[in-house]
């Protein structure tokens, strides 16, 4: 887990599911070059020069996530997921994601809409707030600028 503290930041629980760690490894036509470690430097680099407070987790275990974004409830202002392939059919996490209240962003790496007919379909995106897919790892950088985006709006 990678964690970063700033005061008064908004707080982003970023959540990485199954597979993601062998970033860079796996799939590189469709998934980039970039290493998993190098995906999370980028997310904390702009986390940081933009007031966000980002606490990486990944799992390749459905309960380990399960755990993960109930205890996001407890300190987090939003959530921003890649559930991996989970996101097709896992409807625990998608409980657990709703249970939070937490305004949440699916994110994804790639176009999951350009790919097998099975990845069309996110048990997540019916309840996010938003879904962000397509751009990379730049996927997750938008994701969190959403996230502060709604936290602001929402105390202003
Ligand atoms: C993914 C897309 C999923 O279909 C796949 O199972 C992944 C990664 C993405 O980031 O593009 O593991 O979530």
């Amino acid at each position: 887990m990678v964690q970063l503290t700033q005061h008064n930041a908004v707080k982003i629980s970023v959540i990485h599911g199954p597979n993601l760690n062998l970033l860079g490894h796996r799939d590189p036509e469709v998934y980039g070059k970039e290493s998993f470690d190098t995906l999370n430097q980028r997310i904390e680099e702009h986390a940081k020069a933009n007031g966000i407070e980002a606490q990486i987790f990944q799992s390749n275990s459905e309960g380990a996530l399960i755990d993960r974004i109930q205890e996001s409830r407890l300190w987090a202002d939003a959530i921003v997921i890649n559930a991996g392939a989970y996101s097709h059919y896992s409807y625990a996490i998608r409980d657990a994601l709703a249970d939070t209240r937490l305004p949440t962003v699916e994110v994804h790496l790639s176009n999951v809409h350009a790919r097998d007919e099975w990845r069309r379909h996110s048990v997540i995106s019916e309840i996010a707030t938003g879904i962000i897919m397509g751009f990379g790892a730049r996927s997750y950088l938008l994701a969190l600028t959403a996230a502060k985006n709604l936290i602001e709006e929402s105390h202003r």
